[in-house]
């Protein structure tokens, strides 16, 4: 991991956190907040949204990656995941196959709760053995 991005993990986490508090979980009150650092350094952030239709809600990292392409980014260089849970809040199973079309096995997600970092993973611990977008060769 390059200087810059380990640089950018306070910011990163501390986006996280400030996104959080514009969830909109009525349902399950599990708000959770997600940022990612893209290839030009910029931070991205996004939180879920449910829906009264619970499958059509989305989570937090699905909104920070679609914020991410919005701006014109291409690459995820790191992720920052803010919720607070007796265990550190990784992202889901769906979350870690969407963060996956966009950056590296070798990309850090740092994982937080409102005090400050819980822990640390890469793409690649949490996704192993994946299928992502070199398999299709666009
Ligand atoms: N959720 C996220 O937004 N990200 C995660 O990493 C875990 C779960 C959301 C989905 C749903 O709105 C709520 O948390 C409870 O599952």
């Amino acid at each position: 991991m390059s200087r810059n991005v380990e640089g950018s993990r306070g910011a990163l986490i501390a986006a996280a956190q400030q996104v959080r508090s514009n969830a909109h979980a009525p349902y399950s009150r599990f708000a959770v907040g997600a940022a990612v650092l893209d290839e030009q350094g910029r931070i991205h952030a996004g939180c879920n949204v449910e829906n009264a239709a619970y499958p059509q809600g989305w989570c937090a990292e699905a909104s920070a990656l679609a914020v991410m392409v919005a701006a014109g980014g291409k690459r995820v260089q790191a992720v920052a995941v803010c919720g607070v849970a007796d265990d550190p809040v990784t992202p889901c199973g769906g979350c870690r196959q969407k963060l996956r079309e966009f950056a590296a096995l070798d990309c850090p997600i740092w994982v937080a709760d409102m005090t400050g970092p819980r822990a640390s993973f890469t793409l690649g611990a949490l996704l192993p053995n994946s299928f992502g977008p070199e398999f299709l060769n666009p």
